[in-house]
This record gives C-alpha cells, sequence and structure tokens, in this order.
C-alpha cells in the first residue's frame, strides 16, 4: 500500500494537524505502508512529515493560484481571478500528474479545497479521496468546481456531520460522503505535564498568585473571534484575577483573511487592556500550550468546521468556553465538558468567562468530563481505524493490509 497526501498549505493549521496525526499514526498501526506527502509550499508540515518518515515533496503552486481565495471575495472576482490563473492551472495539473504517475500511490488523499481541485483534474489512476476539513457552501465557485469534478473522487470524508451536510447540499451525491470526526493525539495531550510561561512568551511581569488564565488558541483567520475575545475580556469586573493570552499567529496565505497582531493591539488599547493580555505568538507544543492555560476560549463567529482546539482543550482537560456551531457543536455536551457562548456575542462569552473565572470547582468538573469525553471520542486509534476503514472501502489492496 501507498498513500500518497496532498495539503493546501505547507503551515501547520488544524487540517494539516490531521493529516499529520493521521501519517504519524498509521506509521505506528500500518508500518507496511509507504506514506508520501506532495504539499503546495515548503513549511513546518513538510518538515514534520520528513521526520516521521513520510516521503514529502514541495510542488510549489504559482503565485497566481496561491493568492487565490475566496473568502470575503465576490463569486465574480474568484472566476476572473481564475480566468487569470488558467494558465498557470494547467502546468500545474500537468506536473502533478507526472508526480503522481511516479510514485504510482493506491489512493491519493487530498486535504485541502485547492488540492481536491488540482488532484481530480490530473485524473490520477489511483482511487481520489477528498477530506473536507472546510464548509463549501460559502465559497460559490470551489463548491461549483468541486460539483463538476465529483465523479473524479471515490469518496469523501467530512470532519463533521455538518461539514458532510453542507458538502451535500452545495456538490450534489455525486461522490459518497462520510463523516470522521478528527483524533487528536490524547496520549500525549495529558491533563498534567510540562505547561509554557506564556507570561514570558507574552512578554508581561510574571501575573499574581490566583490569577487565572484565559486563552484563545487559534490560526489568525479573521472568523477566528479574536476581536470577540478582547470585547469579552474587556467586559469582565476590574477585580477580577484574570489574564488574557491570544496563542497563534497568520497561518494561511490568502490576501485579507487574517487579523494581525498590531491590529488586535490597537484592540486592546481602545479596550482598555493594555497590560492584561500577552500575544504569544505560534506555539508547535500545543499541549505545553493549553496546559498553562486555566480557560481555553473558542470564539469563532462563523460555523466552526469541526474546531481542532476544542477537542484538545478537551483532551488536556481544560475549562472551556466554545461558540457551538457547524461541527464545533457536535463535540460537546454544553454545561457538561464546555460552557456555551453565543458566535460573536461577547456578552455571552464574557457572562462564561466570569463564571469559570469565579469557580474554581467548576473548571475542574468541566475539564474532568471534558478529559474522559475525549478519551471515548477523540483518540487517534479510533480516528485512524475510521481512515482505514475508508481506504479499504475505496481500494481492495488496503483491506487485504
Ligand atoms: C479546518 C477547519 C477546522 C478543523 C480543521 C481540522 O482548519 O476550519 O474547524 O478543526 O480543519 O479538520
Amino acid at each position: 500500500m501507498r498513500i500518497l497526501y496532498l495539503s493546501s498549505s505547507g503551515q501547520l493549521g488544524g487540517a494539516e494537524r490531521v493529516l499529520l496525526d493521521l501519517a504519524a499514526s498509521l506509521r505506528r498501526s500500518h508500518p507496511a505502508w509507504e506514506l508520501h506527502l506532495a504539499a503546495v509550499e515548503p513549511g513546518p508540515l513538510v518538515s514534520a512529515a520528513h521526520d516521521i518518515g513520510v516521503a514529502a515533496t514541495v510542488l510549489p503552486l504559482p503565485q497566481a493560484l496561491a493568492d487565490l481565495g475566496e473568502s470575503g471575495a465576490s463569486p465574480g472576482r474568484v472566476v476572473w481571478q481564475l480566468a487569470g490563473a488558467a494558465l498557470p492551472l494547467r502546468g500545474y495539473v500537468a506536473s502533478l500528474r507526472r508526480h503522481v504517475a511516479a510514485i504510482a500511490p493506491s489512493i491519493v488523499h487530498s486535504h485541502g479545497l485547492k488540492t481536491h481541485v488540482v488532484s481530480a483534474l490530473a485524473a490520477a489512476d489511483a482511487p481520489l479521496v477528498w477530506h473536507l476539513h472546510d464548509y463549501v457552501g460559502t465559497r460559490r465557485v470551489t463548491a461549483a468546481l468541486l460539483r463538476l469534478l465529483a465523479r473524479r473522487a471515490a469518496m469523501a470524508i467530512a470532519n463533521s456531520a455538518s461539514v458532510a451536510a453542507d458538502f451535500t447540499a452545495a456538490c450534489g451525491d455525486r461522490v459518497p460522503v462520510t463523516t470522521v470526526l478528527n483524533g487528536v493525539d490524547v496520549e500525549s495531550l495529558l491533563p498534567s505535564g510540562p505547561a509554557l510561561d506564556l507570561d514570558a512568551l507574552g512578554g508581561l511581569s510574571p501575573a499574581a498568585p490566583g490569577t487565572v488564565r484565559v486563552g484563545l488558541m487559534a490560526t489568525f483567520a479573521r472568523w477566528k473571534g479574536h476581536l470577540t475575545f478582547l470585547d469579552a475580556l474587556s467586559r469582565l469586573p476590574r477585580e477580577l484575577p484574570v489574564r488574557g493570552y491570544v496563542i497563534g499567529g497568520p497561518v494561511y496565505q490568502t490576501a485579507g483573511s487574517q487579523v494581525s497582531v498590531e491590529e488586535l493591539r490597537d484592540a486592546c488599547g481602545r479596550l482598555g487592556l493594555e497590560g492584561r493580555v500577552g500575544f504569544v505568538g505560534f506555539q508547535g507544543d500545543r499541549g505545553a500550550a493549553l496546559r498553562a492555560l486555566d480557560v481555553a476560549v473558542h470564539a469563532s463567529t462563523s460555523p466552526e468546521p469541526f474546531g481542532l482546539v476544542i477537542a484538545e482543550a478537551m483532551s488536556t482537560g481544560r475549562a472551556i468556553v466554545t461558540s457551538a456551531t457547524g461541527g464545533a457543536s457536535e463535540l460537546v455536551r454544553p454545561g457538561i465538558d464546555a460552557l456555551i457562548a453565543a458566535p460573536g456575542d461577547a456578552g455571552t462569552l464574557a457572562r462564561g468567562l466570569e463564571q469559570l473565572v469565579r469557580d474554581q470547582h467548576l473548571r475542574d468538573a468541566l475539564g474532568q468530563s471534558a478529559r474522559q469525553a475525549a478519551v471515548a471520542r477523540f483518540s487517534l486509534a479510533r480516528f485512524t481505524g475510521e481512515i482505514a476503514a475508508v481506504y479499504g472501502r475505496v481500494c481492495p489492496e488496503a483491506r487485504a493490509a
């Protein structure tokens, strides 16, 4: 068995971490399988994949294609940009086709919307699996392309039932879709273990003992709700012993889709939060980052396809406040493993935070049941087993292995 993974990014956003964890887990469960990765840009994904024994290559996407993105752009503009990128697209599809032919994989498993499109156009002999990490319904041009190309894919895997429903509504039922909730490494994302010094990383003086640390760990995509988070922090009574942390940075290239740290610092100034929020940048050790928090916040303002950080925060036994929309609402039981805030609503988020800052017993109880739920539902063993079963459905060789 030889699997070729395709990634639309070389960075380590959620979709790429899922790909990497899957590859690491398959290396253990199916050591005879040969794993390859082609990413469209260099970056930490590529080196991390290489380190775990995946034959990783970069097939650089021409700039005109790398710049394409639908968030915030009108369909007319995207079609116009796409037309301008037609020639580089043809060239890229041809080079991908040669790459696939040289590897001769048993399965091609694509993890990004751009690689879904180019892999379908490259029309390799191997069965093609589209792994859906994001909604396509709101990306009208992408949805139209995927609808047109759907017959080329043998199967689609959605990271939540919500993403599966969105895909079927937008692209029809020409390709069978199955839901496989993501897994996280529950064996290393433990409730106790090393924790980062977020104050030092954020350039803040050490917080007074008893300070409750509240953090948002996310890429800097606008819809991840950084401004809502800061707004909520500013609404907390001044006497509460609380400090906020923004963990992460701008990961993806798509123009205009990211907030900048300057913009967030300005917002802190406006909201009277100077000195009370630390910006700690991207952290590779997510367990150590989460363990440094008492409360993990997920504040996405649009429906979240899955919300890997929620599963990671559950695994590390944190108390969570989440805007449980879209797939994210499939992850938690409100009031049992997390408190819920309305998306984009700083008022309800502030209320949840205040409750948790004041009540350590509640934090502990939520954290404990979250950890149990993560072990039961989000283990990598469960995830990898379900993905291997999909491979078995599209490729007889995988059934035999
Ligand atoms: C994408 C989604 C996110 C999900 C991740 C892994 O980044 O936006 O919700 O957790 O993929 O599937």
